[in-house]
């Protein structure tokens, strides 16, 4: 059954070729004041940054730069956001570059105005936000994590080996965010499957949760089914334009709230690869895929009627004649032979952790309840044993 809920999604898309045209149509909502925030030089080097630039000015704004935004954006940098935001008197911030530099704008937009330390307020308190909240809207360049279209923001402190998200209101979403699929095509292979597994996993947290008959699960079923499809063509040809762009709003749907409402989700995957980043800065998308199949086949003798669900609906394994318990371990065979196949980091080892940081790892994990077995410490260390 669905549970009650309400459902307001505020972040108005531009989405296709032309999609930064947009920008002339939101700019004029804003003041002069913009701080322009991007990552390691990405835009620079594929002409993005240009080409918004040139638009910034045509709209006769004041352009004030935050750029260096590295990936898994860290509290050290949250604060000298926090301070050039303040500088700029910024009037809007404008994040041109993946969920990295989404996250890291909401961070600072919700900071601007209160005088606490950001990082403890929002990341070890999760305070809600009190204060004025400078407006974000978002260029996107990197699919994978859906910040372009959620309240979103993780931020790493690296001296407290811990990675933390935390989910904002919808006052917090991007006012607009400008999709355009052929801005992505610069994106390494490494990133693109990456951000390609984020994608499965964002959908995967929110399937394995509860039996009940849900409209969402179906959408999620149809939502990997496309995404494996094109992903499949991405690998292959990463210029496909039709493949590229399914991508593009399939994580947008994978991680914009709609799917979750009314049923409960379990986000626990995510809970261990940000740990796993926490100790190793590694990249998002690949933690998930080395701990995923691990937990997986942990969990999937307490959930195992949905993980039968998910081989037939999902990999089209033939469940005749076969238990529950096999139809399920064939479908988790499809996704494993699947995630090699589009070449995935498969284990802990090749992200750069060491056995010395298991320990850690297991304290630095968040342990969620929303999904079919709640891990204590012991399956937490087993898991990600497993996974190295
Ligand atoms: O920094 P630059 O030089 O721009 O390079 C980036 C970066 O190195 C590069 N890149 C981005 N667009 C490119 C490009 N290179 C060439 N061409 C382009 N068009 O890609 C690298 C990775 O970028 P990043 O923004 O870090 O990737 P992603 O979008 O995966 O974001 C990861 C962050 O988002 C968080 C993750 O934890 C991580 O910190 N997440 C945010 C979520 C949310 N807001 O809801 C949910 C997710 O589960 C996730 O936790
Ligand atoms: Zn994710």
């Amino acid at each position: 059954m669905l549970g009650n809920f309400t459902y307001c999604n505020p972040t108005k898309l531009y989405f296709g070729k032309d999609a930064l045209n947009g920008l002339n149509e939101e700019l004029p909502k804003y003041g002069k004041n913009v701080l322009l925030v991007y990552g390691g030089g990405s835009i620079k080097k594929n002409g993005i940054y240009d080409k918004v630039v040139a638009i910034l000015k045509a709209n006769g704004k004041n352009i004030y730069e935050d750029g260096g935004v590295m990936p898994n954006p860290t509290s050290e940098k949250l604060k000298d956001g926090v301070a050039r935001a303040k500088a700029a008197n910024a009037d809007l911030i404008l994040a041109v570059g993946g969920g990295s530099v989404c996250d890291y704008a909401k961070a600072v937009s919700v900071s601007v105005n209160c005088n606490d330390d950001a990082w403890e307020k929002y990341f070890i308190r999760f305070d809600d936000v009190a204060c004025d909240i400078v407006p974000v809207g978002c260029v996107l360049t990197m699919v994978g994590t859906g910040s372009e279209m959620n309240g979103g923001s993780v931020i790493t402190n690296h001296a407290q080996k811990l990675k933390v998200g935390h989910v904002f209101g919808e006052n917090v979403f991007p006012k607009f965010s400008i999709l355009n699929p052929e801005f992505t095509f610069t994106l390494p292979k490494y990133q693109m499957v990456s951000g390609i597994y984020d994608i499965m996993s964002h959908i995967l947290e929110q399937y394995f949760s509860g039996n009940d008959d849900n409209t969402s699960d179906y959408l999620m079923e149809g939502l990997l089914r496309s995404l494996i499809h094109s992903a499949d063509i991405a690998v292959n040809d990463p210029t496909d334009y039709e493949a590229r762009s399914n991508i593009m709003w399939i994580a947008t749907w994978a991680l914009n709230t709609l799917v979750a409402k009314g049923k409960t989700t379990d986000w626990m995957v995510h809970m261990l690869g940000q740990s796993v980043g926490a100790h190793t800065d590694a990249t998002h998308g690949m933690t998930l895929a080395a701990v995923s199949l691990p937990y997986y086949r942990y969990i999937m003798p307490y959930g195992v009627v949905k993980f039968a669900r998910y081989a037939v609906n999902v990999w089209g394994v033939n469940a005749d004649g076969k238990s529950a318990t096999a139809v399920a371990e064939e479908g988790l065979t499809a996704m494993e032979a699947w995630m090699k196949k589009i070449g995935l980091v498969m284990n802990l080892t090749d992200l750069g952790a060491t056995q010395d940081m298991l320990d850690g790892m297991v304290k630095s994990t968040f342990v969620k309840d929303g999904g079919y077995k709640v891990l204590n410490e012991n399956e937490i260390r087993q898991i990600l044993k497993a996974s190295f």
